[in-house]
């Protein structure tokens, strides 16, 4: 019965996906591009985008815009790198900020750098403290020069941080060719601040691209981007440690993001929803899922992207917040 009713909504909605209403879009300081990933602070304050020079920018209001809050490369020269356009080999030096998340109760971000590794920021802005520095390669074989790391999370109440490395193989330049590959050198991590223990969770990810983790802390769900499905990993319960299938979509999914209800959004670019017919051209949008997997609303993101792939679907305080690798901009939607 209930596969029955969610099949119906399926079909509803992929008949009419919604279009979101664009409100406004926040500019990002020219020439600086692509705002991969959007966070706010544990008082509202944001949106705060990692860019293409290797900043973290807050948006300090309409008339102030995107002021520099913090940087992810321990090495980076502003000199060198302010205003760095995206996919430059320089990135390897002045960092590539991705997936962005604040531990709510000690007011940190964490950053997954897609050259730097994971990164944390005091609650100050400013320098980076790069977290892999101490991590020994016996405990769990994790290498200490991760490259290319993409997604990320920090679960509110035990403060564990999840994080995903798109793949072993490519680096965030070859971008491209990673997108066009059959690559499956992806994993899920998850780091404890408080013990400073790295596990290894997946292995073997087509394109790790996004992770959410559960409201209650009892799994976490990564996005495969070239497998068109979103996995789910069980921390707790009968089935810890074993992950399976949650979600297979037709289009390629980026990050996820859980709302206040315990819902997530994931950013989908392609055919939108479950299992249409294919359809090749790109169509950014979001999917509202539930905890049990049931698609609860598909809307399309072209009046904010155009035909650019978006990266990340954040709802706040009512309202969308978007991601995207290419735009200049942070656009604000309403979820109508
Ligand atoms: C930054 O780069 C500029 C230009 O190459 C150079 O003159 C300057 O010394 C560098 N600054 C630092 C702190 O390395
Ligand atoms: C660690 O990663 C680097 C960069 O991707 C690679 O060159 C090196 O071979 C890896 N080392 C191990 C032990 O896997
Ligand atoms: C964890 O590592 C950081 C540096 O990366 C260090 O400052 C901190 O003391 C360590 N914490 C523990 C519990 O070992
Ligand atoms: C899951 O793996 C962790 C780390 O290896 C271990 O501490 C825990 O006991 C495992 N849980 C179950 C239910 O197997
Ligand atoms: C949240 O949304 C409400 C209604 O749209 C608005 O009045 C309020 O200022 C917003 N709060 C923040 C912190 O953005």
């Amino acid at each position: 019965m209930m596969i029955a009713i969610s099949a119906t909504f399926m079909i509803f909605f992929l008949c009419s996906p919604s279009v979101a209403i664009l409100i406004t879009r926040l500019p990002l300081p020219s020439p600086v591009t692509g705002p991969e990933s959007v966070a706010f602070d544990r008082n509202g304050g944001g949106p705060y985008v990692g860019v293409s020079d290797g900043r973290i920018l807050k948006y300090a209001g309409p008339t102030e815009g995107f002021k520099e809050y913090a940087f992810t490369s321990p090495n980076r020269n502003k000199t060198i790198c302010d205003g760095l356009a995206d996919f430059s080999e320089l990135q390897a030096t002045c960092g590539r900020p991705l997936g962005l998340r604040f531990n709510h109760q000690t007011n940190e971000l964490y950053v997954a750098d897609a050259y730097s590794g994971l990164i944390k920021i005091g609650p100050n802005g400013g320098a980076p403290t790069q977290c892999f520095k101490d991590i020994q390669p016996q405990q769990e074989n994790v290498n200490t020069t991760l490259g290319f790391l993409d997604g990320l999370d920090v679960d509110v109440n035990s403060g564990v941080v999840y994080f995903t490395q798109a793949s072993a193989n490519y680096r965030f330049k070859d971008a491209q060719a990673l997108q066009s590959s059959r690559d499956q050198s992806g994993s899920l991590f998850s780091l404890d601040p408080k013990t400073n223990q790295t596990r290894v969770l997946m292995r073997g990810l087509a394109l790790a691209s996004g992770v959410a983790v559960s409201r209650d802390g009892s799994f976490v769900l990564v996005s495969e981007y070239l497998a068109n499905r979103i996995q789910r990993f069980w921390l707790r319960g009968p089935r810890a440690n074993s992950s399976e299938l949650f979600l297979q979509l037709t289009g390629r999914p980026d990050n996820i993001r859980s709302n206040q209800r315990g819902q997530f959004w994931v950013a989908v670019n392609g055919a939108l929803g479950p299992n249409p017919p294919p359809r090749p051209t790109i169509l950014p949008g979001g999917l509202r899922i539930s905890e049990n997997g049931v698609i609860l609303q598909i809307l399309s993101l072209v009046k904010e992207f155009g035909s650019e792939a978006a990266s990340e679907v954040h709802e706040h305080n009512g309202t969308l917040y978007s991601g995207s690798l290419r735009a200049s901009y942070v656009p604000i939607s309403s979820m109508i």
